[in-house]
């Protein structure tokens, strides 16, 4: 058992109401309550990075959805990085660095199956390696390479390219030897991904002819479009499809605050003109292939082939306000809470 003495309050995000639409204030409130003791077999870790994700209003909602929803007055659900406080199971040594699935919460309990150590990062530090390697930069890997298959020189088009999964998304496919074009919602967005992360073209799909800009930017149509966002970009992607283009489904930002039923593409027979392969995929699926994600992520950060931006709220306390700049866009790169630095 560890002698670390451990005083504080621990401070938890609960789900105090089901949102209907947007995010509202009394969504989730913030408990003060006991800090937990682990019991046989299981750890107690301190919050130190929170991973802000689209998906959590998902979790929020009691909808069909891939895991079961957060229930009401349960602490919210999350992606974390802590440090192992106490421990009783002989794997976790106090002072190791896990990430995984956890809780908005300043203390929390942690076992083998949720959470797994982060090991030495070597020279990428502790943020961006948890930004990047531990949700967002697998979900690009397995579903540009595995669903995407892009080959060099077909044109790959992603969406929200500017976010997380997005910006690293058109990175690989460069990497790969494609022609990128990346849809974001500033003009700030498109010149960061232009100029600093090498994609080919950029488009603001908030102030252009979004039919008219694809067309200029995909001269020689669409063979890959990363679908993040769902919607008219989808329905605008599918317009350009090649014969045997591929769509990897990740996300459908545009629908995760609807609270109507939303129509389905209008452009849905280009799947079968073109004969066109959609497939929704999500990262969990690949959990046993993650080493091999890691590595080969991990690698080109450190050649600088993969550039990260975090996006950083400090204050466990500002997490909610912070989730809603996601479905705004106020968010460049991965955003995320630090609770307490490594
Ligand atoms: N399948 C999986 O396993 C998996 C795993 C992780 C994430 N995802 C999904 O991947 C997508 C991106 O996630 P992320 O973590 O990388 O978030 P992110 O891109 O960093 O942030 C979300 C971005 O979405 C864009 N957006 C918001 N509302 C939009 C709308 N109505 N139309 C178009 N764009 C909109 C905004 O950028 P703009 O300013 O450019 O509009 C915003 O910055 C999400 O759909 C998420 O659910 C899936």
């Amino acid at each position: 058992m560890s002698k670390t003495k451990v005083s504080e309050v621990n401070r938890v995000w609960r789900l105090h109401n089901r949102p209907i639409g947007d995010l509202s204030d009394d969504t989730l409130g913030f408990d003060e309550e006991a800090i937990p003791e682990p019991g046989a077999g299981e750890f107690l870790f301190r919050l130190n990075y929170l991973s802000l994700d689209p998906t959590n209003i998902i979790w929020m909602k009691d909808v069909d959805q891939y895991m079961p929803p957060v229930g009401l007055n349960e602490p919210m659900r999350g992606v974390v990085c802590g440090t192992v406080v106490k421990s009783n199971h002989p794997d976790y040594a106090e002072g190791m660095l896990v990430s995984g699935l956890g809780q908005w919460a300043d203390y929390q309990l942690g076992t083998p199956g949720m959470l797994s150590p982060m090991g030495d990062t070597g020279p990428i530090p502790v943020a961006d390696a948890f930004s990047t390697l531990a949700l967002v930069g697998p979900t690009a890997y397995f579903g540009l390479l595995d669903i995407g298959e892009p080959k060099a020189g077909e044109t790959v088009v992603v969406s929200a390219a500017a976010g997380a999964v997005g910006s690293i998304v058109g990175q690989i496919a460069k990497i790969k030897g494609c022609r990128v074009v990346g849809l974001a919602g500033s003009d700030e967005k498109c010149e960061w991904i232009k100029n600093d992360l090498g994609f080919d073209a950029a488009i603001n799909y908030r102030t252009e002819d979004l039919s008219k800009a694809l067309k200029a930017a995909c001269p020689d149509g669409i063979d890959v479009y990363f679908d993040n966002v769902g919607g008219k970009i989808l329905d605008a992607c599918l317009k350009l499809m090649n014969l045997k283009g591929r769509i990897p489904t990740c996300g459908l930002i545009s629908q995760y605050r609807a609270t109507e039923p939303v129509p389905g593409p209008y452009n849905y027979e280009m799947l079968l003109m073109q004969r066109v392969r959609i497939e929704g995929f999500i990262v969990l699926d690949y959990a046993d292939r993650y080493p091999e994600a890691i590595a080969a992520l991990g690698q080109w950060m450190a050649e600088g082939k993969i550039k990260v931006r975090t996006e950083i709220v400090d204050g466990l306390e500002h997490a909610l306000q912070a989730l809603k700049k996601l479905y705004t866009g106020e968010n460049t790169g991965k955003l995320m809470v630090r609770v307490k630095d490594v």
